[in-house]
């Protein structure tokens, strides 16, 4: 059951445990699966032949379809082409991974263009023929990432955005004053940011497993897509930088990830991320009381854990 799964990542399978959650019960889905080309997992195989890639896809897919809500959204970071070769030669991955979406019953809600401010890999490639309209090898390294949802564009249920606003009165054209949300310019700029089909990333977590995954992709996604306490699912968690993206922004979140070593990796990941978390508020909470003492003279300080600590004299 998803219940069970919440805050936790599982080791195993994605379809098959997938196939343990319960229908409807997911907001977000945001991912990075492997792309089928031959990267080196601890114990995916990423080399299959394109046949089985589609299949692979299809399947993890139609699961990922039946445990979203009906206003469920998915977020799946993508190349926009690969090349495989010997293994079903180069591929419009954007096109083909959408008609199997599209078929599945997805709706198509946008495609966000990746911009990746430190590029991980050199932009060209081969050339092809060499000065000669014969055969150019014309590559496109880039990624991106498909938005869809399932059957309702529109939240159903409306919870806390991520932009929190103050009210504030401005004067109608009657003269009279009303009441406005009044924003911020760095909030009403980051809306506007995301809402532009083109993000900014940065790719930093190449040392942990075999992959890059930016945290900025699925802190995006989960700010522009999800009110906070939604669910979160990463089927394919690698590293855990969706479950710490999702901490972050006070979401409920579960992953599930093949590889035990890289589970164990994104577990102790995320551990260690909420436990600097308890220490960085803790800190801020002593620094919080001890301020107190300039306005209210002796204050002792004894548990910072308690929600009452302080005897004020
Ligand atoms: C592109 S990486 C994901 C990177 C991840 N977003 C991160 O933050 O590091 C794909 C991951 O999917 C895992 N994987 C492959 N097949 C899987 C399956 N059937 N079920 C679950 N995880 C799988 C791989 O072990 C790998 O860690």
């Amino acid at each position: 059951m998803t219940e069970n799964y919440l805050g936790k990542i599982v080791n195993g399978d994605c379809i098959e445990v997938m196939k343990t959650m319960e229908e409807g019960s997911v907001d977000l889905i945001v991912t990075s699966p492997p792309y089928g080309v031959g990267i080196d997992y601890d114990v995916h195989d990423d080399d299959m032949v394109w046949e089985e890639y589609s299949k692979f896809t299809q399947s993890w897919m139609e699961q990922a379809y039946r445990v979203l809500k009906d206003d469920g959204r998915i977020a799946l970071n993508i190349p926009y082409e690969i090349n495989r070769q010997a293994k079903g030669g180069r591929i419009f991955m954007l096109s083909e991974v959408w008609q199997i979406m599209k078929q599945i019953g997805y709706k198509f809600f946008g495609v966000v263009d990746l911009e990746e401010e430190s590029p991980h890999r050199s932009r060209t490639t081969a050339w092809g023929s060499w000065m000669s309209p014969s055969a150019p090898y014309i590559y496109n390294p880039k990624e991106c990432v498909i938005l869809a949802y399932k059957k309702k564009h529109i939240k159903i249920v409306k919870g806390q955005p991520e932009w929190v606003g103050e009210m504030g009165e401005v004067e109608g054209k009657d003269g009279n004053m009303r009441a406005k949300m009044m924003y911020t310019e760095q909030q009403k700029r980051e809306f506007i940011d995301l809402v532009f089909g083109q993000w900014n990333y940065f790719a930093d977590t190449k040392s942990l497993t075999k992959e890059t995954f930016s945290m900025d992709i699925p802190v995006k996604a989960i700010k522009i897509l999800t009110y906070k306490n939604d669910i979160v699912l990463d089927p394919f968690m690698g590293s855990g930088t969706s479950a710490v993206a999702a901490e972050t922004l006070g979401r409920r979140w579960l992953g599930i990830e093949l590889s035990p070593n890289y589970t164990e990796i994104a577990r102790k990941r995320v551990n260690a991320f909420i436990e600097e978390r308890k220490q960085l508020e803790l800190a801020k909470r002593k620094q919080y009381l001890k301020s107190l003492e300039k306005y209210w003279g002796k204050t002792l300080f004894t548990n910072p854990n308690k929600k009452i600590s302080i005897r004020i004299k």
